[in-house]
C-alpha cells in the first residue's frame, strides 16, 4: 500500500474541502471518507485492488471541490487532476490508468456489465455513501433547502430510494438489511 499517497491525499482533500473555493461545503469531506470506507470493504469481496480503489476513492470528486466550474463534468477533469497529482509520486503508470477510469466511470452505473471490479467499487461506494450521510441530508433538506417535516421526510427518502437502484446486483444484497434499517427511521 502507498501509504505516502494515501496519506497525502486524505489530509490535501480535507484541506480543499474546507478552503471557501469549495461550493459544497465541509460535507463534501465526509461523503468523500464515506466512499473511501466502503470502496475498501468492497474492494475485499470484490477481490479489486485495494490500493487502486482507495487512492481513486480519495480523489472521485476532486475537481468538484477544487473548482465549482468543472463539476458538471467533473469525472473527466478528476481523471485529469488525478493523473498530475500520482505522476508527482512517481506512481505506477498502469494504476494511474485504472484509476482514471474509476474516476471516469464513478457516475456511469448504468456501464456495471463492461466495468472492471475497481471502477465497480467507486460507483457502488459513491451511491451507499448516502447511507452514512443521513444526518447531512437531513440538514440539507431541514436546514438548506427549508423544508417542512413531511416533505424532508420524503426528499431523503426518495434520494436514498434512487442511490440503492444505482448499485450493482451484488451489492445491493450486500448493502439490504443496512437500507431496510435506514429507511425504516424514515417511516
Ligand atoms: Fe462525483
Ligand atoms: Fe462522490
Amino acid at each position: 500500500m502507498r501509504d505516502d499517497i494515501v496519506d497525502y491525499l486524505k489530509s490535501e482533500i480535507e484541506h480543499r474541502c474546507q478552503l471557501p473555493a469549495n461550493h459544497f461545503g465541509i460535507g463534501c469531506f465526509y461523503h468523500i471518507r464515506a466512499v473511501a470506507k466502503n470502496a475498501e470493504m468492497l474492494a475485499d469481496i470484490y477481490n479489486a485492488d485495494k490500493e487502486v480503489v482507495i487512492i481513486a476513492a480519495w480523489l472521485h470528486d476532486v475537481a468538484s471541490i477544487t473548482d465549482y466550474s468543472l463539476y458538471e463534468d467533473h469525472h473527466i477533469h478528476g481523471a485529469v487532476m488525478a493523473e498530475e497529482i500520482l505522476t508527482g509520486f512517481d506512481y505506477d503508470s498502469d494504476k494511474i490508468r485504472l484509476v482514471q477510469q474509476c474516476i471516469r466511470n464513478h457516475r456511469g452505473s448504468v456501464l456495471h456489465s463492461k466495468m472492471t471490479v475497481e471502477e465497480l467499487c467507486i460507483a457502488d461506494a459513491d451511491s451507499i455513501s448516502h447511507f452514512d450521510s443521513v444526518p447531512g441530508l437531513l440538514y440539507l433538506a431541514y436546514v438548506n433547502k427549508k423544508m417542512g417535516i413531511d416533505e424532508g421526510r420524503e426528499f431523503v427518502r426518495n434520494k436514498l430510494i434512487r442511490s440503492f437502484k444505482k448499485l450493482s446486483t451484488k451489492s445491493k444484497v450486500l448493502y439490504e438489511s443496512k437500507f431496510d434499517q435506514v429507511m425504516s427511521v424514515l417511516e
